[in-house]
């Protein structure tokens, strides 16, 4: 079933991306810098709004699925990502990463 809601997922969320993330995702990821871990990256919506402060980007997501549509859609040049940019599973209550390993 996740992988139903991994394909439609970004058609369900377009009229919320479109009255409300759009504006917001801009605001809150101008103020990424250095290197970033995302917790939960989804589809990968966040990926065109980081600057070229951010120098390495760490996208984590749990879902199989998800991350293959993230990936995907990285390949085919649908999304810009920071140059620095891995996509890896992983669960936001088991990090794969030490303390401060991200600065
Ligand atoms: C609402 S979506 C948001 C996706 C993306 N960050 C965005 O802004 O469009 C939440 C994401 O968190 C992931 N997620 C759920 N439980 C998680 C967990 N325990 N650790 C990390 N990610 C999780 C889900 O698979 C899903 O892709």
């Amino acid at each position: 079933m996740s992988w139903l809601l991994a394909k439609v997922y970004g058609f369900l969320m377009r009229g919320v991306e479109r009255e409300h993330l759009e504006g917001w995702r801009p605001e809150v990821l101008a103020e990424a810098a250095g290197e970033v871990l995302e917790i939960g990256v989804g589809t990968g919506a966040n990926f065109p709004y980081y600057g070229i402060a951010v120098t390495r980007l760490v996208a984590l997501e749990p879902s199989d699925e998800m991350r293959e549509v993230a990936r995907r859609r990285l390949e085919r040049g649908l999304l810009a990502a920071p140059e620095n940019t891995k996509l890896r599973k992983g669960f936001a209550e088991r990090l794969p990463y030490e303390d401060g390993s991200f600065a």
